[in-house]
């Protein structure tokens, strides 16, 4: 079933900490996880402001420094759940109206999952982003306009095989690279969530032929011991006809 709703509040906010919580504390690594948890600044932080996870502040950083997200702008956020990164781009491109002086923008959430209503997004839950279909609904509810950011931190679930994994991951940069680049208007960004791995270099030559500035971005709140990257393109040149 599509679930496509624009919402009010963010109620389910803290009951969804909660429930992401009770579903890891499992299994072996389950102390590592905990004590990681509970000693990670930016979990508490994430917390007190309100956001879903912690990844928001890896969002944050990169808006903070490169100023992809604006008042007006229209955001396809691709893997969106629990929400963070949409609570993120809600409040940059003032989607949910809180600032009446500032244009009001536009937030497409899209996960594989079910996300939960953030007010000002636009939530296609239950949807696999690779899917033709899921594409064309995007498409359908973009309504005739063009995204000025594409953003994607989707991953792929953990297979155990490192090499397999970062497979996955590449491929899922690239249906986000054809997406952003049929969807975009020209001068616009594209973020993707990658693993440092050898396939990277070729998708940072293959962003560079629609994106004017391309560059590698690590953010402070990414863990240094994780592989994770962020490929951002900026200025895309625009499909010449
Ligand atoms: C790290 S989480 C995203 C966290 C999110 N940015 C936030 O701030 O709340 C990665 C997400 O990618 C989603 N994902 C992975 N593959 C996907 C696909 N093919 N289509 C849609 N979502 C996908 C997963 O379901 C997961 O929710």
């Amino acid at each position: 079933m599509v679930l496509i709703h624009v919402v009010r509040g963010f109620g389910t906010t803290m009951r969804h900490l909660k429930s992401v919580k009770l579903k890891k504390v499992k299994g072996a690594s389950s102390h590592e996880w905990l004590s990681r948890q509970l000693t990670d600044p930016y979990v508490e932080k994430a917390k007190i402001m309100n956001y879903r996870c912690r990844s928001a502040f890896k969002l944050l950083e990169i808006d903070d420094r490169f100023k992809i997200l604006r008042p007006g702008f229209v955001v396809i956020d691709c893997g969106a759940a629990p929400g963070s990164w949409s609570q993120v781009a809600v409040r940059r491109v003032n989607s949910d109206g809180s600032d009446p002086k500032q244009a009001q923008g536009l937030v497409l959430s899209i996960d594989k999952q079910q996300i939960f209503a953030i007010n000002g997004a636009t939530i296609l839950g239950n949807l696999d982003f690779t899917d033709v279909k899921s594409q064309e609904i995007l498409v359908e509810v973009l309504g005739g306009k063009k995204a000025d950011a594409v953003i994607s931190d989707m991953a792929p679930n953990a297979s155990g095989f490192k090499e397999l994994d970062n497979e996955n991951i590449i491929k899922l940069c690239y249906s986000v690279l054809r997406f952003a680049v049929q969807n975009s208007r020209a001068g616009a960004c594209l973020v993707v969530k990658l693993w440092q791995c050898g396939q990277a270099k070729q998708l940072e030559n293959d962003f560079s032929k629609f994106y004017a500035s391309v560059k590698y971005v690590k953010p402070n709140s990414s863990r240094s011991d994780s592989a994770e990257i962020f490929l951002l393109g900026r200025d895309f040149k625009g499909l010449k006809n």
